[in-house]
């Protein structure tokens, strides 16, 4: 099955008023590449002011509450989101599930809040280093994911459509460490049967995409993997000229 090639920006805690002009390169040098479909997530304040600077291109969110509106101090709703003039959302990103405590749960709830109220998601899985060296990545990340998938009845409008899954071993993030292509082939394989479960036909629409150290040099042979729908990247996405070269191979990738 042929599904489009997705090329994602995390953009992480960066970026100021005067970031606005790189993701304006981003997004003029994007449209060289039509057959991928290319995206920014930006600090939830950059929102706005980054999706009227490049109206025609994708911005997304980083994390979302799972809550339509109510008593949540500095939090933020899809609804806000979207009304802020972004389609996409981040979910269960490592450095939140870690660094926030975020559980499978919560992030399920919050890609179904997210799903809808029509934005896409993409649901972020991996492994820690200590999992992967004994052996169990494959059993560890199909449980988090199994755990973690939305399901419901507004949940169906948005998959396959509008939600992806990101596997970004924690080991890898920022690293300049990669997974070998063989154990992503086996991840990426392992994930999209475990799609299968839930979501029956559906599940081959599911765009799986790769993160961690993800970057011009080794963009190509990432791609080229079976299973491989893309990459969501974070340090290689903070400038044109690290980011485009990812975007260009997955443009050859996919013809
Ligand atoms: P990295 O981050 O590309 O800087 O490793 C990827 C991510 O955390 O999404």
């Amino acid at each position: 099955m042929a599904r489009r090639m997705y090329v994602v920006g995390n953009w992480k805690m960066h970026g100021l008023s005067v970031d606005l002009a790189e993701i304006e390169a981003i997004a003029a040098q994007a449209r060289a590449y039509p057959a991928v479909d290319t995206a920014l997530c930006v600090p939830a304040i950059l929102i706005e002011r980054a999706a009227r600077t490049v109206p025609n291109f994708t911005i997304g969110a980083q994390d979302v509450h799972f809550a339509e509106k109510g008593a949540h101090t500095g939090c933020v709703s899809a609804a806000m989101i979207e009304d802020a003039g972004a389609h996409l959302t981040i979910v269960g990103h490592s450095e939140r599930r870690e660094g926030q405590r975020e559980t499978d749960e919560e992030v399920r709830s919050k890609a179904e809040a997210a799903l809808t109220a029509g934005l896409s998601v993409i649901l972020c899985v991996g492994e820690r280093l200590e999992v992967r060296e004994a052996g169990a990545a494959v059993p560890t990340v199909s449980a988090q994911l199994e755990a973690s998938l939305p399901r419901g009845e507004g949940v169906a409008r948005g998959v396959p459509n509008k939600f992806a899954i990101a596997y970004e071993p924690i080991w890898a993030i920022g690293t300049g460490k990669v997974a070998s292509t063989q154990d992503i082939a086996e991840m990426h394989s392992a994930i999209r049967e475990r799609l299968r479960a839930s979501y029956g036909d559906a599940a081959e629409k599911v765009r799986i995409l790769y993160g961690g150290s993800v970057n011009a040099e080794n963009a190509a042979e990432i791609f080229a993997v079976e299973d491989v729908d893309g990459a969501l990247v974070g340090g290689a996405s903070l400038s044109a000229d690290k980011f485009i070269p990812i975007v260009r191979a997955a443009f050859d990738a996919s013809r």
